[in-house]
């Protein structure tokens, strides 16, 4: 585990954050059992998933230690069945670990029942998928609502709370557009606003930029960038190195384990891109 967070210690930079910061993360998440403080929004331990195939075990994850700060922007990177998807599902509450702990906000979740978990996933987390997922026919301000539908909020409430969010990604202007009537970038700002809208406290974003063009994804990297900026924890899966240079800091999976985990001037460095 000691090469996880060797990123930190070998960027050149001096002075007491980088280092302590890398010690704590270190403490954090060789403390088995402990409660983490409230600054980390995520701590795994020892996290594993694997898959029995009848007879055969599928090792996806193989003790994955991670630990994010609020106000982190995170990218995790990797070869294609590295597990990164296996990693966001369990971050995402969508799924549950064979072995190791996940800590959400303080809170052990990797033992939760199923509906306990679903509430959790509720609440504190926002999707962002490849693909826009919103209703055609709706409006974007009413696609950005729907969530608060579910969540029986009152119109009035709802519809303060879709436009905030679609100013977030800067489409209040756009508002009753329909999705036929908006660009590929203007879609995903209103698929991102549809994730904030609940106020999660992690975005959650799988290939975020994968059907766009590298204009229109770098339109979206500007988006993340702008709510990370204000206060938003956001984590990214992406296999585009150069897309993963946008976050301040990017953890590359290989085989099921953390290969590295460096700042984005480290990482830029490491693949060429500095
Ligand atoms: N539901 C599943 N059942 C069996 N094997 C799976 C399942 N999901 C993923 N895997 C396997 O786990 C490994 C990691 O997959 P995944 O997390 O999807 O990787 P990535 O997203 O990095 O491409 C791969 O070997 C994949 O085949
Ligand atoms: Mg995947």
């Amino acid at each position: 585990m000691s090469d996880t967070y060797s990123g930190d210690t070998t960027l050149g930079i001096t002075g007491e954050h980088a280092i302590s910061s890398t010690a704590e993360r270190r403490a954090v998440v060789t403390s088995p059992g402990a409660t983490p403080s409230r600054e980390w929004v995520i701590v795994t331990r020892g996290l594993k998933r694997e898959y029995d195939m009848g007879g055969e075990v599928v090792r996806a994850l193989r003790g994955v230690d991670v630990a994010i700060r609020r106000n982190e922007y995170v990218a995790i990177m990797g070869p294609s069945g590295s597990g990164k998807s296996t990693l966001m599902n369990l971050i995402g509450c969508l799924d549950t670990p064979t072995a190791g702990e996940y800590w959400l906000n303080g809170v052990l979740v990797s033992k939760m029942e199923d509906d306990e978990l679903a509430r959790v996933r509720n609440k504190e987390i926002g999707f962002v998928f490849q693909t826009f997922n919103l209703l055609p026919r709706a409006t974007a301000l009413h696609n950005v609502e729907l969530p608060l539908v579910y969540a029986g909020i009152p119109a009035d409430e709802r519809k303060k709370r879709a436009k905030e969010a679609l100013e977030a990604v800067q489409l209040d202007n756009r508002m009753h557009h329909k999705p036929n009537e908006l660009s590929g970038g203007q879609r995903q700002r209103v698929a991102i606003a549809r994730a904030l809208v609940n106020r999660p406290s992690i975005l959650l974003a799988d290939e975020p930029t994968g059907n766009l063009d590298s204009a229109t994804s770098t339109e979206i990297m500007k988006v993340f960038e702008s709510l990370a900026r204000s206060g938003q924890t956001v984590i990214m899966v992406t296999h585009e190195a150069d897309i993963a240079a946008h976050a301040r800091r990017v953890v590359v999976l290989r085989d099921g384990l953390i290969a590295s985990d460096d700042r984005r001037e480290a990482f830029k460095a490491q693949v060429g891109l500095a």
